[in-house]
């Protein structure tokens, strides 16, 4: 078998391994390995985007959730976690101040909020598209039907993003309840890019029970997926969730699986996570010197942000959306990038439904 070297200049320029071959290099990368694949992400980024950083507004808009994730701190098993919902206006509110700041591109997340029905979700797109015509709206909401994956579309909503979280059924079976399968997570996603959104994927590191053959797998899904848009970022324990003794992921494997996903899909969105920037004070910093190119600050009401706890210890749940920008734009400088705050979306893709 080829050398981890030889295995990550092929990659280099193939962008494609057997699932054997990811996974060998998963395992057993030394501090040589994980400089050169640093360094070829870094190039391949820099070739395709320059030192272009894409920012995206993120908007928390509730917090309940009827699903039971084993990870997540907003599971409904959680009777310890706050729960919130906001408001049509407040939504709004939220996108007027992003807008001022510069924001072209908002990304409404939440649980599985049932409140929130296909009609409430698409008023408050359409009412979006409204009010910023010239903006991306993104929504997180989860596993819905196909249908109401079409109604949100044809309302205005351009991207999607639903990480698969692993691709391997037997360690999905071990961080889900019973109800949730990968089969019907992998549809999901089949069914976004099928009616035409832009689509992100991705999964956490070092969550509990995953093996290197277990990324390995997530590597062959996203390569036959092909998503506009992989988020990873490390595993970290919610101390009131099943998972709360477990270790969290590593900054190094982290930033090793970013520049993996660079390699692979060239032209990726990547983000350098929240997640990243929780486990380690410069982790955003790390993942864009990786291949990271898209950061995601957070624009949900001050109010609110202490209670959207996916895990513990939170990054940058203290800050006004104005120093969110300020803090974001410094360090981005601070490794040589620029902020890009258009919608950044392959022309392909833009959505002109609702115009
Ligand atoms: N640690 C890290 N990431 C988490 N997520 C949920 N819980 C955790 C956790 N404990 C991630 C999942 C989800 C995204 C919104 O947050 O990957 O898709
Ligand atoms: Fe809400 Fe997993 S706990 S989707």
């Amino acid at each position: 078998m080829e050398s981890n070297r030889e295995l990550i200049e092929r990659l280099n320029v193939e962008h494609k391994l057997t699932q054997d071959e990811y996974a060998k290099l998963i395992d057993t990368f030394d501090e040589d390995d994980f400089k050169l694949i640093s360094s070829l992400a870094d190039k391949t980024r820099r070739d395709i985007f320059s030192n272009e950083v894409y920012l995206r507004g993120l908007i928390e808009f509730s917090s309940f959730c009827k699903n039971d994730c084993l990870y997540c701190g907003l599971r409904r098993s959680n009777t310890k976690a706050e729960r919130y919902r906001l408001e049509k206006d407040e939504i709004l509110a939220c996108c007027e101040e992003g807008y001022k700041l510069g924001y072209r591109t908002f990304v409404l997340q939440s649980g599985e909020d049932m409140f929130f029905t296909d009609d409430r979700i698409c008023d408050i797109v359409s009412g979006i598209k409204a009010d910023f015509p010239d903006c991306a709206v993104t929504l997180s909401i989860g596993e819905k039907s196909r249908e109401s994956y079409k109604a949100y579309f044809d309302a205005g909503a351009d991207r999607y993003l639903l990480r698969h979280e692993t691709a391997d059924a037997t360690h999905y079976a071990r961080l889900h309840p019973p109800e949730l399968l990968l089969e019907n997570r992998k549809r999901c996603l089949y069914d976004l890019k099928d009616i035409g959104y832009q689509v992100g994927t991705g999964f956490m590191v070092g969550s509990p029970f995953q093996t290197a053959e277990c990324l390995a797998e997530d590597m062959i899904f996203l390569r036959d997926l092909e998503p506009q848009m992989v988020g990873i970022g490390p595993f970290i324990p919610h101390s009131d969730t099943p998972f709360a003794g477990f270790s969290q992921g590593t900054t190094q494997l982290t930033v090793f699986m970013i520049a993996l996903i660079r390699l692979t899909l060239p032209s990726a969105l990547i983000p350098a996570t929240t997640a990243l920037a929780t486990v380690d004070p410069i982790g955003r910093e790390k993942g864009l010197v990786a291949g990271a190119n898209v950061c995601m600050p957070n624009l949900s009401p001050m109010s609110v942000r202490k209670k959207y706890l996916l895990y513990d210890d939170k990054a940058c749940t203290g800050d006004e959306s104005a120093q969110c920008r300020v803090c974001l734009e410094r360090r981005l400088n601070s490794v040589g990038f620029k902020s890009v705050v258009s919608r950044g979306d392959a022309p392909k893709f833009v959505n002109t439904k609702s115009r």
